[in-house]
C-alpha cells in the first residue's frame, strides 16, 4: 500500500497553516516516473486473463456460441455463459443502495443492450484469451432496437440519486400566459460517456474465502459491501486495493456485471484473474450521461424580471433499471421567479444504463437553462449579465431557504472584470477578429450542490514526531491525497512532511465516496475530528503528568503547534508530542474521527457552490468552424483548501464544459442500436489544440454551515457554466442560437442561419 511522504512545496510557501497553501501534489512525482501503479499493473504469480465477449446486437437472445471451439484453443482454461455460470449469493438484478445498478452476469441469455457481456474467456495470455472470444461466433435472436428519445414516456419515481421527478410552485401556466414577454425553446444533449483513460480493471484473487481485488473504485467500503453480497462472504473478506485511479468521473462508483465476471472466474479455476475492458467494451456497460431533450419556457416582465420557468426534461434510461438524468432539477437552483415548475419524463431504449457523469443533471440542465437565460435577455433587450442579475436569488428558488452562503454576486463581477465584459455588443454579429473571424462574447451561471458522506478516520502521532493518517479515501487525479494531508498536517499540528497518509484500501476507515464533489468535505472532515481526537489524547496524557509543562492546564488549555503541545495561558511553556509520549511509554497515541452532515448545524440552510464563466469564440464564417478562444471563470466554493489544485480541478470542469458545448456526443445507429463512435478517435473530446485560454478566480467565502471546515467542493462545477458561456458566445458570433449539443457546423452554417 503507498504512503506518500514528501511534496514538491518550496519551503517558503509554508507558514503555519498547511491548509490555504497551493502544494504541489504529494503523488506527483510517483506519478510522472510512473512508480504509481494502477489496478491492472498487477500481475500476481500464476495469474490468468479473462476477456468478455460482447454483444454486437442491442435487443434479442443469444442462440448460440460455439463454446467449443473457444474450449479448443490450448491456451483457453475456461469459458463462462449463462450456461455453466456457478449461482451467485447475490442477485445481479438486485438494487442494494442508491449507487446500485442492476448487472449483467450472465444471468440468462437476454441482450438488453449493445457491449452487453455475454461470455467470459479465461486464457494464459491476454493474446489466447482474445482469440478465444472471437471463436464464439455468437448468434443471435435479433428484436428491433428501441432507440432516441420518440418512444413512449413514464414520469419516474425519482431523478439522479433519489431527488424527485417533479417539484413545483406556484402557477406556472398563468405565469407564462400572463406576461407580456416570453420564450418557448427545446434544446438537445447527447448522450455522453465517461470513458477515463484508465479502462476498468480488477484483478481478482481467492484465498479460501478471502478475496482480493486490486480495482479502481470511487468508493471503497461501498463496493466492498457489494462484493460480499455477490459472492456470500462477510465484508471484512473482501480487500479492495485502490490506490490509484486514472480517472473516474461517476463511471467507478459503480460496479459492473464484467467486476463480478472476473471475481468468479478466479473462483472457478482457482487463480489469479485479470480482466480489463477495452476501450470500446467502455461504450455500455459502465455508464454515460443519458440523452436528454429540455423545454424552457420562461416568461418575463417588461423590466425584465421572470414571471415564470418551467423546465420539463425528457431523458433516456435503459430497459431494465432506472438512472434518470435529473436535467430540470438546476432550475431548482438558481434563479428567483414568482412561479417554477421542474419536470421529468424517461423514456427506455435498449442501451446500457446511464449513472451519474460529473455534474449529472446539471451539466446537461444548466446547458439547456443558460441558453434559455441568455434568449430570454435578448427577448427583453438586456445585457445577459443584467439579465441575470435581475433574477439574483436571495434565497433558494421554490424552498425559499436561505443559502448557507452565496457569493455569486461577486462571481460574476471578478469574472466581468477579467474578462472585459462590459462595452460588449449587445447584438449578435458585430464582431470580428484581425483574420475576419466572426468573434463573440457569452457567459453563464455555474452552480453545484454540497452533498457529504458518512466517513471515518483515524490518525496517529507516533513517539518519532511524525503521524499516519488512515482513511479509505482515494485520488482518481482530483488531487485529494495532497488535500486531504493538509486538513490532516493542520488538525494533528504538524507539517505535511510529517504526516504520512495510507489511503486507497478497503482495510482502512470507511473514507465515504469520492463524488458529488463532496470527497474534501466528506474524508476531510473525518480525517479533521481524528486529529484532533489523536490531540486532545496527548493533551490529556500531559495535563494530568506531573512532570509535564502542560500540567494542570486542562484539556482545552493547550494548543498543538509544529508537534508541540503549548499553554494558553503561557505559550512559552510547551513541550513536545515525542518528549510526551517518550515519557509515557508509549509508541503512539491514535484517535478516531466521523465526517458526515450534521442536519442541526446545517440549520434550515440551502447548500450551494457558484460560479460565473465566461467565454469567447471565433467563427470561420465560411467553414462554420467554432474555436473557444478565452475562458474566464470565477467561483465560490467555501473555504478553499489548496488554491492550485482547486484551480486544477476547475480547469479540468471548464475543459469537459468544452468538450460538453463544441466536441462530445455519442452518435447511435438507429437501426442497430449500437454507437457508432466508441472510441477516442471518432468520439471526440478536446485535445490540447482546442482547449482555449483558460483563467479560474477563486472568489473568497466563508462558510459557517456547510460543515466544519467551510468547504464546498469543486471538482464538478466547472462544467455546468462553461457549456452555457460558450454556446451563447456561439450566438454572439453567428446569431444562430445553440439549441442542439454538440455544436456542429451544420448547425451553424444553415441556410436559415442568418448571413
Ligand atoms: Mo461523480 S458523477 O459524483 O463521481
Amino acid at each position: 500500500m503507498p504512503e506518500t511522504h514528501r511534496t514538491q512545496a518550496s519551503p517558503n510557501l509554508r507558514h503555519g497553516s498547511n491548509a490555504g497553501q497551493p502544494l504541489t501534489r504529494r503523488d506527483g512525482i510517483l506519478k510522472v516516473t510512473g512508480r504509481a501503479s494502477y489496478a491492472a499493473d498487477n500481475h500476481p504469480e500464476g495469474m490468468l486473463y479473462a476477456v468478455c465477449a460482447v454483444s454486437t446486437i442491442a435487443r434479442g437472445r443469444v442462440t448460440h456460441l460455439d463454446v467449443e471451439a473457444a474450449r479448443a484453443h490450448p491456451q483457453v482454461v475456461e469459458v463462462i455463459t449463462p450456461a455453466n455460470r456457478p449461482p451467485l449469493a447475490g442477485d445481479p438484478e438486485g438494487k442494494h443502495g442508491l449507487f446500485a445498478f442492476r448487472l449483467e452476469a450472465l444471468q440468462n441469455d437476454r441482450v438488453r443492450y449493445a457491449n452487453q457481456p455475454i461470455a467470459l474467456v479465461v486464457a494464459k495470455t491476454l493474446e489466447a484469451a482474445t482469440e478465444g472470444a472471437s471463436l464464439l461466433k455468437p448468434r443471435y435472436e435479433v428484436e428491433p432496437a428501441r432507440v432516441g428519445l420518440d418512444v413512449e414516456r413514464f414520469v419516474p419515481e425519482a431523478v439522479g440519486v433519489g431527488a424527485p421527478a417533479t417539484i413545483a410552485h406556484s402557477d406556472v401556466e398563468t405565469g407564462l400566459s400572463a406576461a407580456p414577454l416570453r420564450i418557448d425553446a427545446t434544446y438537445e444533449t447527447p448522450s455522453q460517456y465517461h470513458n477515463a483513460m484508465e479502462p476498468h480493471a480488477i484483478v481478482a484473487s481467492w484465498d479460501g474465502d478471502r478475496l482480493t481485488l486490486d480495482t479502481p473504485n470511487q468508493a471503497p467500503h461501498m463496493a466492498r459491501a457489494a462484493y460480499a453480497r455477490f459472492f456470500g462472504v462477510p465484508p471484512e473478506n473482501v480487500l479492495i486495493r485502490t490506490p490509484f485511479i486514472g480517472g473516474g468521473f461517476g463511471s467507478k462508483a459503480i460496479l459492473a456485471g464484467a467486476h463480478i465476471l472476473c471475481v468468479l472466474a478466479a473462483r472457478m479455476t482457482g487463480r489469479p484473474v485479470k480482466l480489463a475492458l477495452t476501450r470500446a467494451q467502455m461504450f455500455g456497460p459502465v455508464g454515460h450521461r443519458g440523452e436528454t431533450r429540455q423545454r424552457l419556457r420562461l416568461s418575463m416582465e417588461t423590466d425584465g424580471r421572470l414571471k415564470a420557468v418551467s423546465h420539463h426534461a425528457i431523458v433516456a434510461t435503459s430497459s431494465f433499471d432506472d438512472f434518470i438524468e435529473p436535467s430540470a432539477a438546476v432550475s431548482r437552483m438558481l434563479y428567483a421567479s414568482p412561479a417554477i415548475a421542474t419536470t421529468h419524463e424517461a423514456v427506455r431504449n435498449d442501451i446500457g444504463t446511464p449513472g451519474p457523469m460529473r455534474a449529472p443533471g446539471l451539466a446537461s440542465g444548466s446547458a439547456a437553462l443558460e441558453v434559455a437565460m441568455d434568449e430570454a435577455a435578448e427577448a427583453c433587450g438586456m445585457d445577459p449579465l443584467d439579465f441575470r442579475l435581475a433574477n439574483y436569488a436571495e434565497v433558494e428558488p421554490i424552498t425559499g431557504k436561505p443559502y448557507s452562503s452565496k457569493a455569486l454576486r461577486e462571481c460574476y463581477a471578478k469574472g466581468a472584470t477579467e474578462f472585459g465584459w462590459s462595452g460588449r455588443p449587445r447584438d449578435s454579429r458585430q464582431m470580428r477578429d484581425e483574420d475576419g473571424f466572426l468573434l463573440g462574447l457569452g457567459m453563464a451561471t455555474a452552480v453545484f450542490h454540497c452533498p457529504m458522506f458518512a466517513a471515518e478516520a483515524r490518525a496517529a502521532l507516533r513517539g518519532d514526531g511524525t503521524a499516519i493518517v488512515e482513511t479509505s479515501a482515494i485520488d482518481m487525479g482530483q488531487g485529494a491525497l495532497t488535500a486531504l494531508a493538509q486538513i490532516a498536517a493542520d488538525s494533528l499540528g504538524l507539517d505535511i512532511d510529517q504526516v504520512a497518509l495510507r489511503f486507497g484500501s478497503s482495510d482502512l476507515p470507511d473514507g465515504g465516496v469520492a463524488g458529488g464533489s463532496g470527497h474534501t468535505a466528506t474524508a476531510g472532515s473525518a480525517i479533521h475530528a481524528a486529529g484532533g481526537n489523536a490531540v486532545a489524547r496527548l493533551a490529556e496524557l500531559a495535563t494530568a503528568d506531573r512532570e509535564s509543562a502542560l500540567f494542570g492546564a486542562g484539556n482545552i488549555g493547550v494548543i498543538a503547534r509544529a508537534g508541540r503541545l503549548h499553554r494558553k495561558d503561557d505559550e512559552s511553556r510547551s513541550e513536545s508530542y515525542a518528549g510526551i509520549l517518550a515519557r509515557a511509554g508509549l509508541a503512539e497515541i491514535d484517535g478516531w474521527g466521523k465526517g458526515a452532515r450534521d442536519p442541526a448545524a446545517v440549520g434550515d440552510h440551502a447548500l450551494q457552490a457558484h460560479g460565473a464563466v465566461f467565454a469567447e469564440v471565433k467563427v470561420d464564417p465560411e467553414l462554420g468552424q467554432v474555436r473557444a478562444t478565452r475562458l474566464v471563470g470565477a467561483f465560490a466554493a467555501g473555504r478553499i483548501i489548496n488554491p492550485r489544485l482547486v484551480r486544477s480541478q476547475l480547469y479540468g470542469g471548464m475543459i469537459w464544459g468544452v468538450s460538453f458545448a463544441l466536441h462530445e456526443g455519442a452518435s447511435m445507429d438507429r437501426r442497430s442500436g449500437r454507437v457508432m463512435n466508441a472510441d477516442l478517435s471518432e468520439y471526440h473530446v478536446p485535445t490540447n489544440a482546442d482547449v482555449p485560454s483558460l483563467e479560474a478566480l477563486l472568489v473568497h467565502e466563508d462558510d459557517a454551515f456547510v460543515n466544519g471546515l467551510g468547504v464546498k467542493g469543486v471538482g464538478e462545477i466547472g462544467i455546468a457554466g462553461t457549456v452555457g458561456a460558450i454556446a451563447n458566445a456561439v450566438w454572439h458570433a453567428t446569431g444562430v442560437r445553440v439549441r442542439k449539443f454538440p455544436v456542429r457546423i451544420e448547425n451553424i452554417m444553415a441556410p436559415s442561419a442568418g448571413a
